[in-house]
């Protein structure tokens, strides 16, 4: 279970954002995909959720070929996502914006799903409050929170730890470790190493739209490549 991406190439004239990647990310784990910037992690995602046409190659998602599907039905296959750019209602409480999101729920089960999630995350406290009075790094929360509302089995968060500071991170670990734990597939794009390495049990390594490395998060830390790759930018610690 979980998602298989196999042999995607994506081109922009003649950049080739995405080279013939390949990685998955498995159901009860939580996988890394890093790279420098414009490496084509965010392009990746796109394809993913089918909001970028890819070349070639195949999106399964629980063992379903999904890069066919629309991407509005694949949201409904289970396929969850969150965005480098906050896209929260401004002018809606915290609670009110996660209602919205319950949409897709029978009728009967949204207010306890939405309690639920505020309880999870950990925003009981400012439920009522505007979403545009937070903290970048609590709307990444409350952006969590939305993207769990649909009940995903697959989840990919794109940068969620920026903004955040240390607290927040440390809260929001934890809460991907115990989406995990129940059997979520957690593909993570973060420049957060320490995060990174701190809670995938994989990860994967994109330099100029090509996959250098895949491995443990102590293989990745100790190749050569991936080093290099990262001269300049942050090495992973
Ligand atoms: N719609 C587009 N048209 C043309 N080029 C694009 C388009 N989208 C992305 N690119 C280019 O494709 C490459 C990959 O971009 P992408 O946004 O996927 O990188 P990224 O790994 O997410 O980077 P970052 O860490 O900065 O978010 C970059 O060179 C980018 O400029
Ligand atoms: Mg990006």
């Amino acid at each position: 279970m979980g998602l298989e991406i196999s042999g995607v190439s994506v081109r922009f004239g003649g950049l080739h954002a995405l080279d013939d990647v390949s990685i998955d990310a498995r159901g009860g784990m939580i996988t890394g995909l890093i790279g420098p910037n414009g490496a084509g992690k965010t392009t990746l995602f796109n394809v993913i959720t089918g909001v970028q046409r890819a070349a070639s190659g195949r999106v399964l998602l629980d063992d379903t070929r999904i890069d066919r599907v629309p991407a509005h039905r694949r949201a409904r296959l289970g396929l969850g996502r969150t965005f480098q750019r906050l896209e929260l209602f401004g002018s809606l409480s915290v609670r009110e914006n996660i209602r919205v999101a319950t949409g897709a729920l029978p009728r009967s089960r949204r207010e306890a799903t939405v309690n639920q999630l505020l309880d999870r995350v950990g925003l009981g406290d400012v439920a009522d409050e505007r979403a545009d009075a937070l903290s970048t790094g609590v709307g990444r929360m409350l952006e969590l929170a939305r993207c769990l509302a649909a009940e995903p089995s697959v989840l990919l968060l794109d940068e969620p730890a920026s903004g955040q500071d240390d607290q927040d991170t440390a809260r929001f670990a934890a809460l991907l470790t115990s989406l995990a734990a129940d059997g979520m597939a957690v593909l993570l794009v973060e420049h957060d190493m320490e995060l990174v390495m701190g809670v995938c049990e994989r990860v994967h390594v994109l330099e100029f739209g090509r996959l250098i490395a895949s491995g443990t998060a102590e293989e990745i830390k100790n190749d050569e490549r991936v080093r290099v790759a990262y001269l300049g930018e942050e090495v992973p610690a």
